[in-house]
């Protein structure tokens, strides 16, 4: 067993007697309760999902295994020059708890060498995708391809105890994060570089080869890195990973489970809002003729935008009541390499100008910018300028963090996820009774 294994079991073996004891003994505890308006509204805040890989705070914002970014960002070891850190630490910290050394993120590096090599047929699936499929689509497909790789499912098949689960899903995911980079840049190349491609290069980090493969140069392999990072996880309740979550939890493995998260994550008002955000940027880019707007000129391009019926992409959220952080470090990073983008500098000005018109409006609960508001704007600045192919790289860095879940999700032997409708009848009903009790909730983001 490989010595991240080895610590991931110990953890497993700790964590499991909290979970039955939660269980066995206060199985009855009332945790939450449910309003008609959260059954209408898309269940949102109904605390029904358990993780302990991140945790998303309305004001703070994620905190992964307790850490916030800025700490994630400070404290995971780096690449020589580097000025973000590895993604292999990354990994190690999610799945652990633990803040990796140097030595771990070794251990990452290396399971990662071993395990990079692509079967020759999901190029071959790629290259046979019709013309014009979207990336996401591309990108779910390639990697459902992967499934008849799948060791969990070997193993059931021929017969496994449910203690082990969580080991054959571990193989499954490290399998697949590996290969992540080589899938996400062949289907670049495929859709927009006619099929050529940068071969890998074995000696360098999971960010650093993507960066390599994109055949963009420094800092965009920092660029990755960042991105991979900040993407990875929002704890469970979104779309894309309670969707990894809910699939998985009928024993679908991994690459059934993270195919699901995939398509998810492409809806507009989740992972795609990032290319949302270049495509609207761009069209007052054009109207401007390049000039930087007033701030009059903009507002006005933000209310037609809301009297057209269309959201503002990038600002808003389900949970978060201010600047998402992501946003911001990546606004820090925006400042410090391309200050005079001219993209940017629209980028700028919306973070001025939108927040007091959506308050202004009255409608939506957030009126800060999210982590797409500003991603796309990065990735354009470094010629990346395809921008249908977002959305992919926010899936690249989100299935690892939805990786480390079901990891847990197997070894803590959660359930299958199957929660109660009713019909409108019956709501009604509910609703309508004189001695229905009225809840004193109000929005908290939570
Ligand atoms: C993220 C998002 C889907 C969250 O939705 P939510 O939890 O329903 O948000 P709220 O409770 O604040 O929504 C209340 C109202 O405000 C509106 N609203 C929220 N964000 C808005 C925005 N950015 N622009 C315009 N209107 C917005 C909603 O559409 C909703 O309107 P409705 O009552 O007519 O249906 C929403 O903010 C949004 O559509 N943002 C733009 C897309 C985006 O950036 N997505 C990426 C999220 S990381």
């Amino acid at each position: 067993m490989s010595r991240l294994k080895d610590k991931l079991y110990d953890k497993i073996e700790q964590q499991r007697p909290r979970i039955n004891k939660l269980n066995k003994e206060f199985g009855d505890v009332i945790v939450d309760e449910v309003t008609v308006g959260q059954l209408l509204g898309g269940v949102r805040g109904v605390k029904c999902l358990i993780t302990d890989i991140s945790y998303l705070d309305p004001f703070e914002g994620i905190r992964y295994r307790g850490y916030t970014l800025p700490e994630v960002i400070e404290q995971l070891p780096k690449p020589k020059g580097g000025e973000m850190p590895y993604v292999e630490g990354l990994v190690h910290l999610l799945l652990t708890g633990e803040m990796p050394g140097d030595k771990e993120v070794e251990e990452v590096l290396d399971e990662f060498q071993k395990r990079r090599i692509l079967p020759r047929y999901v190029y071959e699936v790629i290259d046979s995708m019709p013309c014009c499929s979207h990336p996401m689509t591309v990108f779910a497909t390639a990697v459902m391809t992967l499934q008849r790789e799948s060791f969990f499912a070997k193993k059931y098949k021929g017969g496994i105890s449910k203690w082990e689960y969580w080991d054959a899903t571990y193989e499954d995911a490290m399998n697949l994060m590996a290969k992540l980079p080589e899938i996400g840049t062949y289907i670049y190349a495929k859709l927009y570089r006619d099929g050529k491609r940068i071969q890998q290069n074995p000696a360098l980090d999971f960010g650093g080869n993507f960066a390599h493969m994109m055949g963009i140069a420094k800092p965009y392999d920092d660029v990755s890195r960042l991105y991979f990072i900040l993407h990875a996880d929002h704890e469970s309740g979104n779309v894309s990973a309670h969707t990894g979550h809910l699939v998985s939890s009928s024993l679908s493995d991994l690459y059934l489970s993270i195919a699901s998260m995939i398509n998810g994550l492409a809806g507009p008002l989740h992972g795609l809002a990032n290319q949302e955000v270049l495509r609207w940027l761009l069209e007052l880019y054009d109207k401007m003729e390049g000039k930087i707007p007033t701030d009059d000129e903009m507002s006005q391009y933000v209310w037609d935008t809301l009297n057209s019926g269309q959201v503002i992409p990038g600002y808003g959220h389900a949970v978060l009541r201010k600047t998402d952080p992501r946003y911001s470090l990546q606004r820090e990073f925006a400042l410090k390499h391309m200050p005079d983008d001219p993209l940017f500098q629209y980028v700028d000005k919306l973070y001025k100008v939108v927040p007091p018109i959506l308050v202004e409006q009255g409608k939506a609960k957030n009126p800060w910018p999210n982590v797409d508001a500003q991603s796309g704007v990065i990735q354009w600045h470094y010629g990346l300028r395809e921008y249908d192919f977002y959305t992919v790289l926010f899936g690249i860095g989100r299935a690892i963090g939805i990786c480390a879940n079901l990891i847990w999700d197997r070894a803590l032997l959660y359930p299958l996820e199957r929660p109660k409708s009713i019909t409108t009848e019956m709501l009604e009903k509910i609703a309508f009774d004189p001695k229905a009790k009225r809840s004193k909730k109000k929005d908290s983001g939570e």
